[in-house]
This record gives C-alpha cells, sequence and structure tokens, in this order.
C-alpha cells in the first residue's frame, strides 16, 4: 500500500517520504481501516518533531485519526464487522492507505456522513466537548474566550461554546480568520493582529470578566486572557500553538479563585473510555440533528498530505484540512 513514511524525527513534513510499504495487520484488539480520509492535525508536526508527549518509534506514518471501511479484524474484537463505516483515533496510520485503531477507540460512523466530514470530526469536536464540558464545566449564560479560533480545534470550541448556551468571544488573527469565527456562532471577534487584546476584552466584559478561557495557542495571549479572568474562572489549557508555554504567577489565581485545568483528550481512550464514548454519542446525535458543521479549509489528496501539514503549521488553514484518498 502506498504510505507517508517518516524515517527519522526532527525533518519536518519535507521529511516524509511517499513510499509502498505492507499494509499492517490487526494485532489483538483492533481493527484495520481502508482509510477513506484522515484530518490533519498540528500534533502530526510535533510527532514529526519529536516534541509530542507520545513518542514515536521510527519509521512511522502519521495520522492520528481517519474515517473509512474496516477492512480486517484482530482476535476479540465483537463490535465490528468487515464492511462496516468508522471513524477512529489511529494515534498514527492516516497518512497511508490502511491504518490500525483500537477497537476501543473506533466508533460507527452514520451513512448520512462523507468520509472528509467523518476524518474532521474526532479529534477536534472531542477534544472541545470534554474539555468544555467535562472538565471546565461551561455553563449556560457564562461568558467563554476562546483563543486561536478559527483553527482546527479553537473553531469547534466557538460552535460548541454557542450550542452550550455560553456568550462566545472568540480571538484570531486576522480579518478573515475573525469572519470563520463568526460564522461558527461567536458573539464577538478580537482581531489579535490589529486590536489591543486586554483593552478590548476590558470593553466587552467589563469587571465581571470571562468565566472560562480556551486556550490552545499559550504565550502572550494565555497572559491577556487571565488577566481578564471573572472571580472563580476556569482556564483550560489545550495546547501551545504559539511555542511559549506559560509560567503562571500562582499570586494571580489565588487572588480571584482560579482554576487553571489542563487538559490531554487523548488520555481519556486509554484511562476513561466510558467518559470519551459519553462525549462522542452528545456530539454524533448534534450532528444528524444538524447542529454541528465541520468547516474544512481545505482538501488534498495522499500525495500532497505534506503540503496539507505545511498549510496547518504555517496558519494557513482555517477549521481542518484532511487528506481524501483517492481524490
Ligand atoms: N489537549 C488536547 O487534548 C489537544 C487536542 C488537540 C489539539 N491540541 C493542541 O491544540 C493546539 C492547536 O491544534 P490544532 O490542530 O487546532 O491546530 P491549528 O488548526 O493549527 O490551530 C492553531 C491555532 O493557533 C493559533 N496560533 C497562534 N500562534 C501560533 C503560532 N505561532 N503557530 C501556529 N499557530 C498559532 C493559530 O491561529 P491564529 O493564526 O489566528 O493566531 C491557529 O489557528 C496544538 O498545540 C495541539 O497540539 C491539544
Amino acid at each position: 500500500m502506498k504510505a507517508w513514511l517518516c524515517n527519522a524525527l526532527g525533518q519536518g513534513p519535507d521529511g516524509l517520504v511517499l513510499s509502498d510499504i505492507e499494509a499492517p495487520l490487526p494485532g489483538p484488539g483492533e481493527v484495520a481501516i481502508r482509510v477513506g480520509a484522515c484530518g490533519i492535525n498540528f500534533a502530526d508536526g510535533l510527532l514529526l518533531e519529536g516534541r509530542y508527549q507520545a513518542q514515536p518509534t521510527v519509521p512511522f506514518v502519521p495520522g492520528l485519526e481517519v474515517a473509512g471501511t474496516v477492512v480486517a479484524l484482530g482476535t476479540g474484537v465483537t463490535s465490528f464487522r468487515v464492511g462496516d463505516r468508522v471513524i477512529a483515533m489511529t494515534g498514527q496510520g492516516g497518512y497511508g492507505e490502511i491504518a490500525l485503531a483500537p477497537a476501543s477507540r473506533t466508533v460507527a460512523l452514520p451513512d448520512e456522513i462523507g468520509w472528509v466530514e467523518g476524518a474532521a470530526f474526532p479529534i477536534a469536536y472531542g477534544t472541545s466537548h470534554l474539555g468544555l464540558a467535562h472538565r471546565a464545566r461551561l455553563q449556560p449564560g457564562e461568558t467563554l474566550l476562546v483563543l486561536g479560533a478559527s483553527g482546527g480545534v479553537g473553531l469547534t470550541a466557538v460552535e460548541l461554546g454557542k450550542l452550550m448556551g455560553a456568550r462566545v468571544i472568540a480571538v484570531a488573527n486576522g480579518a478573515a480568520k475573525c469572519a470563520v469565527a463568526a460564522g461558527a456562532g461567536a458573539d464577538e471577534t478580537i482581531d489579535s493582529s490589529a486590536e489591543d487584546l486586554v483593552e478590548r476584552l476590558r470593553a466587552l466584559v467589563g469587571p465581571a470578566g470571562v468565566d472560562v478561557i480556551y486556550d490552545p495557542v499559550g504565550g502572550a495571549l494565555f497572559d491577556a486572557g487571565l488577566k481578564v479572568a471573572a472571580f472563580e474562572a476556569r482556564v483550560l489549557l489545550i495546547g501551545f500553538a504559539s511555542g511559549d508555554v506559560p509560567r503562571i504567577a500562582a499570586n494571580r489565581l489565588l487572588v480571584k479563585n482560579v482554576d487553571v485545568i489542563g487538559f490531554y483528550w487523548g488520555a481519556y481512550g486509554e484511562r476513561r473510555p466510558e467518559v470519551m464514548a459519553d462525549s462522542f454519542r452528545t456530539l454524533i446525535g448534534w450532528w444528524q440533528e444538524g447542529r454541528l458543521r465541520p468547516h474544512i479549509s481545505d482538501v488534498v489528496p495522499l500525495e500532497r498530505a505534506p503540503e496539507g501539514l505545511k498549510q496547518v503549521l504555517e496558519r494557513r488553514s482555517t477549521g481542518k484540512v484532511v487528506i481524501e484518498m483517492g481524490r
């Protein structure tokens, strides 16, 4: 089968090599999936650099999430059959024609949802839903500040925040990205390239402040957000796309009774699979009711997968970029 191989860490998307390799066989508890589409993630770039929390051994095929058809079952798998349409958290392998996933991290994909939308779904929506609902306990009527709001996870936080009844303030870089965040339902947008963030936030929320801060970016945006945190605010740490991991002066948390909440969605697949499964049931229900609309800024064929990853890493995408097989 065809797959993009990373043979050495530290070489970025340009180091990937399109190769002909043996299709992988499912081990116990795994399913093999003929990939219809694969979602590209910022974390793919971190994995290629060896800077992600999970360290791959080389050579490996990147690709964390796929939609496709089950083509083989490992021993002990009873929840799926060959031919089932699924979405799955593969961990790796999605930049190839066949990928493996634990059956426990595979979910049935409703017939009416295509591969591209399916592959754009698991990580972005799963992260934002579990993060906002389970960890940050976002309540209707609260104010939610979303940083990096036009990105993969950020945009779903905007959409889900509105769906959960919050007032959503979205921060993005440039008018076009702000327009995308507004399209996902943001009540207010702030262009971080043109406006003083703290000043604008203070004008919008006044002394009441912001109840929940969703932060996939870190750095200066995190600092600005903390300045407008409400009494008993919750700050949800999603990621550090800016490359700058914030250092927090603990006295700032103490005086306003602020919770800073670490959140790694992938850990739930292993440690609390029932919590992840519950969240997926809710999300797929909302999706089938037409209440979620995945935003995909570009779809690339397998041959152009590294280009798609560069779009994400160089801040040229909004929402998701997806690899579609046979395109
Ligand atoms: N905790 C979890 O379980 C979890 C799950 C999924 C993702 N993540 C993390 O969340 C972060 C975002 O992931 P994603 O897939 O949504 O990525 P993405 O689509 O590239 O979004 C990242 C956003 O961050 C903003 N950004 C600000 N400064 C940046 C910089 N110097 N370089 C790149 N982007 C910058 C960009 O928005 P502007 O251009 O508008 O500033 C961009 O839209 C990553 O750190 C990822 O590892 C964590």
